[in-house]
């Protein structure tokens, strides 16, 4: 006997059932609320409310857990490689190591981007911001697929589509590293793993072709790309589903989850925890001012990198990272100042009775943003970084959706407008 709930509507009992996750999560399954009861529901920000099931990614936030296809984001980061969990994101399973090299090399055949996008450097203003530009390049490359535009395409021309956006993600992340400092494009180097082939193009330069990337920074990096891999049905995510719920190619969906991600409340958090270390430093370093400011109702200042719309115990990608940073700055030798008012910060947060009732612990852009600093990446480049990471989520989000024939996502409204009235020619109007 399936379990079910009853609701009483306008004096009237409506049974609706209830869904039962692997994971053991519920859900009242409303699909004929409003045709039943008249009545649609209202959950801004829809806090208490899922738009899909879905058997990419679990999570918890009271107990702080994150898994992957089953496996715990604590062993993915320890043993698997950003590729690995990339395969893993995508195609449902682990590969072996005939999977994994085909992958690879598939991977390997679309790493270079088009010359023509170079051209679209010299539209982009000087200085501009990485994600804008991320966004548009992500957009533009789609142009230069005609056929990928059309959604009723072969699951085999599909998978090439994909493979395509991943291989060229990096190259296109590192271009526009690359231009921003006015440096020639470094291309890409098969020889290199994913990671590795990054930090080469973004770091290397034409002129020193000699140049390996350091393991350490290389080890750091896979790391940091995993942890960022995917989150379920975080804005960014629900944004690539949404968008590709009406057929729009992949491209496109891509380029607007790399929009949703460079709100400050989502991805941009990571650059923007850099700006408030920096600021709180530049204030003098009175860590308890701005945890003061932080709690103010009145002050619109928040603590960037604290809280979590899900996680409400410790993300456990931010114990993960924050050991990864102590080892990349004890690595490089960098004593970054910043740091110190990070670990300031955090022990003031979690003592709080403000932050501890609100359970507001640090994310995962608490620490990621220090890492890119110390690796030498520029603030506002952070989530840049993180869209590299969470490329695999979103498109294995977007093929969930797909694979599921699932409708276009068109959610209801209650209207609090005026209620209707005559036109007033403009001659007569006060
Ligand atoms: C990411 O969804 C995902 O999975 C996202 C992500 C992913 O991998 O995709 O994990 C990545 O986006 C991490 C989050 C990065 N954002 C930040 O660090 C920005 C700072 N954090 C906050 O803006 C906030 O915590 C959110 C946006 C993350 C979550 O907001 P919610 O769930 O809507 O919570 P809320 O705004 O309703 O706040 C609840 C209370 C409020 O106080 P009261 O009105 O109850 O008195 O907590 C307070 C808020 O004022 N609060 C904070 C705070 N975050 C919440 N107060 C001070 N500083 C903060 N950071």
């Amino acid at each position: 006997m399936s379990e079910t709930v009853k609701l009483i509507v306008e004096g009237q009992e409506y049974e609706f059932p209830v869904i039962t996750g692997t994971e053991g999560e519920k859900a009242i399954d409303i699909s004929k609320l409003r045709d039943l009861t008249g009545h649609i529901t209202l959950d801004i920000g829809f806090k208490n409310t899922g738009s899909t099931k879905s058997a990419i990614t679990f999570l918890d936030g009271e107990e702080g857990i994150l898994h992957h296809r089953g496996y715990s984001i604590e062993d993915l980061a320890e043993h698997a490689s950003f590729l690995e969990v990339s395969y893993l994101l995508l195609y449902g399973k682990l590969p072996n190591a005939t999977e994994y090299a085909e992958f690879q090399s598939a991977i390997r055949e679309h790493t270079l981007a088009n010359e023509g996008l170079e051209a679209m450097f010299k539209a982009f203003p000087t200085g501009s911001h990485p994600m804008g530009q991320l966004s548009s390049m992500v957009a533009a490359l789609g142009l230069y697929y005609p056929k990928a535009l059309n959604p009723h395409r072969s699951e085999e021309a599909i998978n090439r589509t994909i493979i395509r956006l991943m291989a060229k993600m990096p190259t296109i992340c590192a271009m526009i590293y690359k231009k921003r400092n006015g440096h020639p494009t470094v291309y890409p180097k098969n020889s290199l793993d994913y990671v590795a082939n990054y930090l080469n193009m973004t770091f290397g330069q034409v002129t020193m072709p000699e140049y390996e990337p350091d393991p350490v920074l290389v080890s750091a990096m896979n790391k940091l790309l995993i942890l960022h891999a995917d989150h379920e049905q975080n804005c960014s995510a629900s944004t690539v589903r949404v968008v590709g719920s009406s057929q729009s190619n992949l491209y496109s969906s891509i380029s607007a989850g790399i929009s949703a991600l460079w709100g400050p409340l989502h991805g941009g958090a990571n650059q923007e925890v850099l700006e408030m270390l920096e600021q709180i430093q530049n204030d003098g370093g009175d860590v308890q001012k701005w945890i003061n400011k932080a709690k103010d109702k009145n002050d619109p200042f928040r603590l960037m990198g604290f809280g979590h719309r899900v996680y409400k115990n410790f993300d456990p990608r931010a114990k993960i990272i924050k050991k990864a940073c102590d080892d990349v700055l004890a690595k490089l030798g960098v004593n970054d100042p910043v740091l110190e008012i990070a670990k300031q910060l955090e022990e003031a947060a979690l003592t709080d009775p403000y932050f501890v009732e609100r359970k507001l612990f640090p994310n995962v852009d608490f620490y990621s943003g220090i890492i890119y600093r110390a690796m030498g990446f520029p603030t506002d480049f952070f989530t840049v970084l993180f869209s590299m990471g969470r490329l695999p989520g979103w498109i294995s989000q977007w093929q969930e959706m797909r694979k599921e024939k699932q409708p276009i996502a068109r959610p209801r409204q209650i209207y609090t407008g005026e209620t209707p009235r005559a036109y007033v020619h403009m001659k007569d109007r006060d």
